[in-house]
């Protein structure tokens, strides 16, 4: 942990809680199912997202990747495909600008990162089998993949490790994880153990998923004769790519816009910035045309990291009454020597269970594959896996019922940072969950539920994702007839950003909903921190309320000593912002509208720019959201077939801004834990590295006949140190899910699996 991050953290316990957001129980605009404000524009088609966008003469890119996993690519002809039809321009490491490799993924700065901190196109070294090793650019989409084809390269092998088995011995602690301890240790969790009335200790294995959002990632780029760029970008982030971009090609930040209008999916896999961004570009540069390059869904696979493999050890040491008194989780997963990103499997043990002792610990190995990277909840939803798995295990052995073994154990304050929690209430999620699934008419006994040759289990597990909150900065501008404008980079990837954030604006103007527009997407509006973490509706939410604050002074500023305003003669701490006006607190109906205030002072709008708080809070407190995941399986005894008959997500996610959107969030993130649970895995060549299931005939992501009905409910207890008491629910759905699913094929077949994905043949 670096000796700033710990002096600010230690300062931060100190520190006075700022008053809670006057909006926290607010009765408005938060809390209302609103649609959509992208919708209508969605399903007619009206959409444009980064891959539509036409420019004059656009020329269209497609990659040569490598099919080696390590060594040089001695000989790249172009030639013939120099010579295809239609073919502009063909860009190797020979000829590619010059370009400095963007910074690595670094949550301390989240302008600018990159999953892979490897130069781009500037030699001819190889590091993984899929690597982009040229770029063919032509008239047409079918020129270039044509073209394409007809690139030779030869290759020098290196040695590659492309398997996990291999290396796994090799494996090392990270100097950190995110800023946090790679191990850590409490009490004496070995004797512990050792002296325990009852034990579990098993391994846990959860494979290479890939990232497989419906829009497929692309770029198109545009440089202009003065020398800027306009980037559309399929990303999660606007600000940071234009940081980043700026970077590599050594421009200033506002000579690259990026635009990201509309986004068909990014689950952490358009965190960061790839390489077919920066090659987009740098092909746009070389040829000097508009390029569009579009990933096929191979090249998604080939490119685009997902989550690495992982191996898990969690060992639980408990007194004959449910009171755990060892808890150990440890866990190695993979990176690369280029990626060094270490999958934080390990964050759910710290702060999910009261245990006499507890350690933890991580290590990595490095891989010659694609870089792995941030996925659909990454860490936690690996680690709930094993670590919710076991705990299921141990109420099995105990006699105990899990929910109660849960409650036996739920600690008073953080386990391992030894602060309070800001708002946690996981054990009335489990209460209402319970109830509505009819938990109690569960036989705790495997096979003891069958129709038939289908055996019926019903299973619980913990969600758990913590709240990240990122500096932003956000612009409000209102007019003299009454409307406002919010304006931030912020991505809307579907999850509802631009509703709750016009939501949440009207509400702290007092404004209708229909008043109030957000503009984001592009990278000239001020800077927002990426779309992951889920972190977006809080970080914007505050930059938003501190916009709103500066805006109101401005208001307050014009009002003031004017004879015939109502609030000429308050004090600023006496008003407040209702009824599309500034208004006195005491006073209820005394005030002026916000057209009134505008029109006296001869203004057709005024606006207002602020940027959030460092987010310190979450140096104070343990912050997370939490869930009870209720899956009931049903697996065919003869085939091994699993379906999933039913599900309930009962929540513990602060406010619920929008009931609609957040059940939808939550929805998703459980359909993804179903696929990492059954269906999805990726299988490398062992031979040479080479992704063999590149598509989605091969990759099994579920569809709608794999997916149950799925019930939302939540607490919505608002957490007083959040702005409006939210919490982020982007990523809180798949944690948990995996274990639900496993534990629920437990109870039905007595098979505990732990081996993920839980295929037929694991069950037979
Ligand atoms: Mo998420 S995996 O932080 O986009």
């Amino acid at each position: 942990m670096s000796v700033i991050r710990k002096v600010v953290e230690t300062a931060a316990r100190y520190m006075p809680d700022r008053a809670p957001d006057p909006l926290m129980h607010s009765q408005g605009h938060i809390g209302k199912p609103y649609s959509r404000v992208d919708g209508p524009l969605k399903v007619t088609g009206g959409a444009r997202f980064t891959a539509e966008f036409a420019a004059e003469g656009i020329a269209h890119a497609a990659l040569v990747c490598s099919t080696i996993a390590k060594g040089r690519a001695t000989t790249i002809d172009t030639a013939a495909a120099q010579a295809a039809s239609g073919v502009i321009g063909v860009m190797t490491h020979v000829n590619a600008p010059r370009m400095k490799p963007p910074s690595l993924m670094n949550v301390d700065r989240p302008k600018a990162f990159a999953p892979s901190d490897l130069p781009i196109l500037q030699d001819n070294r190889v590091s993984w089998n899929g690597q982009p090793l040229a770029v063919v650019v032509a008239d047409t989409l079918e020129q270039a993949e044509y073209a394409a084809s007809l690139v030779r390269v030869e290759y020098e092998l290196d040695p590659a490790h492309v398997s996990f088995d291999d290396i796994k011995a090799t494996a090392a602690p990270p100097s950190d994880i995110l800023g946090e301890p790679a191990e850590l240790t409490i009490g004496n969790p070995d004797a512990s153990l050792a002296a325990a009335d009852l034990t579990v200790d098993d391994l846990y294995r959860t494979p290479w998923y890939h990232h497989n959002a419906i829009e497929p990632h692309a770029t198109t780029a545009a440089w202009s004769d003065d020398g800027t760029v306009m980037v559309f970008e399929s990303t999660q982030t606007v600000s940071g790519n234009k940081y980043s971009l700026a970077e590599v090609f050594a421009l200033q930040p506002e000579a690259v816009q990026v635009i990201a209008l509309f986004v068909g999916g990014g689950f952490g896999g358009k965190a960061g910035l790839w390489q077919h961004t920066v090659l987009c570009v740098a092909a746009a540069k070389v040829t000097r045309r508009a390029v569009r390059l579009s990933l096929s869904r191979k090249n998604v696979f080939r490119a685009i990291g997902g989550r690495t493999i992982a191996e898990q050890r969690v060992a639980l040491g408990a007194r004959a009454d449910g009171h755990l008194t060892a808890l150990i989780h440890t866990g190695t997963t993979a990176t690369t020597t280029h990626a060094r990103y270490a999958e934080q499997c390990t964050f759910p043990p710290r702060h999910l269970y009261a245990s006499d002792s507890i350690h933890v610990g991580q290590k990595v190995i490095n891989l010659d594959l694609v870089p792995n990277t941030w996925m659909r909840a990454p860490g936690e939803s690996i680690g709930t896996f094993a670590l919710e798995s076991a705990i299921d295990e141990l109420a099995h052995r105990l006699k105990i019922d899990p929910i109660e073994l849960r409650r036996i154990n739920e600690p008073a304050k953080d386990p391992t940072k030894n602060i309070d929690f800001s708002n946690r209430n996981l054990i009335e999620a489990y209460r209402r969950g319970a109830a509505q699934f009819g938990w109690s008419r569960r036989s705790p006994e495997p096979r003891s539920q069958r129709e038939g040759r289908w055996l019926i289990g019903q299973g619980v597990a913990t969600a758990y994702y913590p709240v990240y909150r990122f500096p932003a900065t956000a612009r409000v501008r209102l007019s003299a007839d009454g409307a406002a404008v919010v304006e931030a980079a912020a991505n809307e990837m579907g999850m509802g950003t631009a509703t709750v954030q016009i939501q949440h604006a009207a509400e702290r103007l007092g404004l209708p909903i229909d008043k109030v527009s957000f503009e984001y997407g592009d990278s000239r509006l001020p800077d927002s921190p990426m779309a992951g973490g889920s972190s977006q509706t809080v970080s914007i939410a505050a930059s938003v309320q501190a916009a709103i604050d500066t805006l109101q002074r401005e208001l307050f500023k014009l009002a003031r000593g004017h004879s015939d305003s109502p609030i000429a003669s308050a004090k600023y701490e006496q008003t407040t912002l209702r009824d599309g006006g500034l208004f006195r607190i005491d006073q209820p109906g005394s005030g002026e509208t916000y057209a009134a205030i505008l029109r006296r002072a001869g203004k057709e709008s005024i606006e207002a720019e602020a940027s959030s708080s460092l987010p310190l809070e979450a140096m104070k407190y343990s912050m997370a959201s939490y869930g009870a995941q209720f899956c009931e399986a049903r697996v065919n005894e003869e085939s091994g077939e699993v379906r999933l008959s039913r599900w309930l997500g009962s929540f513990d996610c602060g406010r619920v801004v929008n009931p609609k959107t957040t059940a939808s969030q939550l929805r998703g993130g459980i359909v993804m834990g179903i696929g990492m649970a059954l269906t999805e895995e990726t299988f490398f060549d062992r031979r040479n590295g080479r992704v063999v299931n590149p598509s989605l005939a091969e990759y099994y992501v579920p569809v709608n006949l794999d997916v149950p009905p799925i019930e939302i409910l939540w607490t919505d207890i608002p957490d007083e140190h959040t702005p409006i008491g939210a919490r982020g629910v982007g990523e809180l759905g798949i944690t948990g899910a995996a274990a639900a699913v496993a534990n629920a094929i437990f109870n039905a077949t007595g098979k505990r699996v732990r081996d993920l994905p839980i295929t037929l043949d694991k069950l037979l």
